[in-house]
């Protein structure tokens, strides 16, 4: 189960999120908005604790440019919300983070390749690698 969450500055690039989703026939809970403006950190925080939690397996966060949602998913203990705007970085972070959520900018990225991004984040495991284990165990330490 993927949680979505959005903003009104990333809900027109959610709303072509959600297309993919369906035409992959992937399940997903979206905790909103619809549209109107909002304050991006609620929803951030809604799909933040749903992965969290354990509730979702994943996330996507969309606002204007993915900076304030990231920021915001990231405060939410075992949160990895990575920010990316290319292929390179969807997959490094899948590999090397672990990252749990997806963060994307509306007003950055055209839909084709945050479809794209949205595909290699969902789509790559994390390596496991010794190293990358022992790194991540390290971001929940004080
Ligand atoms: C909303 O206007 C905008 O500030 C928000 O979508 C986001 O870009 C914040 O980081």
């Amino acid at each position: 189960m993927i949680a979505l969450g959005c903003d009104h500055g990333g809900y027109a690039l959610m709303q072509e999120v959600i297309k993919y989703l369906d035409q992959h026939h992937l399940e997903y809970k979206n905790y909103g908005c619809n549209g109107e403006s909002v304050d991006y950190p609620v929803y951030a925080k809604k799909v933040g604790h749903a992965v969290a939690d354990g509730e979702c397996e994943k996330g996507i966060l969309i606002c204007g440019t993915g900076i304030g949602i990231s920021i915001t998913a990231n405060k939410i203990k075992g949160v990895r919300c990575a920010l990316c705007s290319d292929c390179f970085s969807a997959e490094a972070t899948r590999l090397h983070n672990d990252a749990n959520i997806l963060a994307m900018g509306g007003r950055t990225l055209g839909p084709e390749l945050a479809k794209k991004i949205v595909d290699i984040f969902l789509n790559t495991e994390f390596s496991g690698d010794e190293r990358h284990v022992r790194r991540i165990a390290q971001i929940e330490e004080e």
